[in-house]
């Protein structure tokens, strides 16, 4: 019998497959199912965008781009980096991937040795665990509460970063509780990066839903924290192109030189067709991410409001992404449709059989006790979910 091997052995299969899979037989047979468990915007890609793709594949654009990405693409992301983010880079600090996800793979896989540990900050978004396991190393969950908004204090940071700890994670806003770090607490962490000689990956993949004030970048703090951050951004969330995968990784010359290297003999350049739009997005539809923005604030707003008037329901205001983390505890171990749910996967398994509404349990990311919803569907579409989702909870 052929074995796997040891570092697949250890990846652990998410736990919300099951639920995803029935929700799909559900809408398969007919059943209005909402969903609010994808990670991704509902919003059409912008006009240009497309329109850019299609010219790409008629003008015969079927070749390899330079392996890191579009010349083109990466001269814009400078100009962008250096307007929106107050990052002075040049073309050699950026590689442009198939998607943020495979930019965070590589950055591990570049820098992580069998036994190194990476810090996580918990909730978290699922695939760092996996990812650093995958590269040999050992994920140090650093816990979040409600209480403290889900945030770590940035001075209680330094006793979770041991000698065996080779970097954080860092995601803000968060999937998935939309949390968000200040410039003062930013400069904290990467100060601290420096002292204790750590990379920082820094997820900023949902920059621009940042409801709660202007995004700042870490590496942007000084020179001395750039050379230890790889930041991380895409245009699945901004653009509303997730399935186009295209993501970019900005940081040192070298570590860009690395991430390169393992690109070529792994997926090569992203994808051609799907690097023409980007250029267009970055060129011609700059308007477009503000518009959906302000949209999703609105249904930000109308959901926390909605969720809270829920007796024993109780949800944060998000500073930012696209998701709502509640706290669902009070309904655990009572009876709903039926069900008596002892945590956040049958909670989330009774919300979808008796009131068609699809969301992703808390213990996805780390924390029983809470789901989190993606408001990535019109207001009225919301307001149906909730109003299923208020006659299971208060009528049982
Ligand atoms: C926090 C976070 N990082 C990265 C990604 C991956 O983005 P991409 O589609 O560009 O791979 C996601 C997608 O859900 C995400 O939520």
């Amino acid at each position: 019998m052929i074995e796997f091997a040891n570092r697949v052995r250890k990846l652990e299969a998410s736990a919300t497959l099951a639920i995803a899979a029935k929700a799909k037989e559900m809408k398969k047979n007919g059943v209005d199912v909402i969903s609010l468990a994808a990670g991704e915007p509902d919003w059409d890609p912008p006009y240009e965008a497309k329109e850019a793709s299609i010219a790409a594949i008629k003008d015969g654009n079927a070749h390899y781009t330079e392996n890191s990405g579009l010349l083109e693409l990466k001269q814009l992301l400078v100009k962008k980096l250096k307007e929106e983010n107050n990052l002075e880079v040049t073309t050699k600090n950026i590689i442009i991937n198939s998607g943020a996800k495979f930019s965070l793979y590589l950055a591990l896989q570049a820098l992580i040795n069998e036994g190194d540990e990476v810090a996580v900050i918990s909730p978290y978004w699922v695939s760092y665990i996996e990812q650093i396991k995958l590269a040999g190393g050992i994920p140090k969950v650093i816990p979040t509460s409600e209480e403290d908004g889900f945030k770590i204090d940035v001075e209680d940071l330094e006793k979770y970063l041991t000698a065996r700890v080779k970097g954080l994670i860092l995601n803000y806003p968060s999937n998935p509780t939309g949390v968000t770090y200040t410039e003062e607490e930013l400069k904290y962490i990467g100060e601290l990066a420096v002292k204790k000689d750590i990379f920082v990956l820094s997820d900023e993949i949902y920059e621009y839903f940042n409801y709660s004030g202007k995004h700042t970048s870490l590496a942007s703090l000084s020179p001395k924290i750039f050379n230890n951050v790889i930041t991380v951004n895409g245009f699945s969330k901004a653009y509303s192109m997730p399935g186009w995968r295209v993501g970019y990784a900005v940081a040192r010359e070298d570590i860009v030189k690395k991430l390169d290297e393992i690109q070529s003999h792994s997926t090569s350049n992203p994808n051609t067709i799907a690097q023409m739009a980007c250029i267009a997005c970055l060129k011609e539809s700059k308007s477009y991410v503000g518009k959906m923005v302000s949209e999703f604030k609105e249904r930000r707003d109308y959901i926390v409001n909605a969720l809270n008037s829920i007796h024993g329901i109780r949800c944060q205001i998000p500073g930012g992404a696209f998701y709502v983390f509640p706290n669902i505890q009070y309904y655990l171990a009572k009876e709903v449709g039926g069900i008596v749910p002892t945590n956040s996967i049958e909670f989330s398994s009774v919300l979808l059989e008796k009131a068609q509404v699809s969301v992703v349990p808390g213990s996805a990311f780390g924390l029983e006790g809470y789901i989190r919803l993606s408001y990535t569907q019109p207001v009225d579409r919301l307001k149906e979910a909730v109003k299923r989702i208020h006659s299971l909870l208060e009528n049982r």
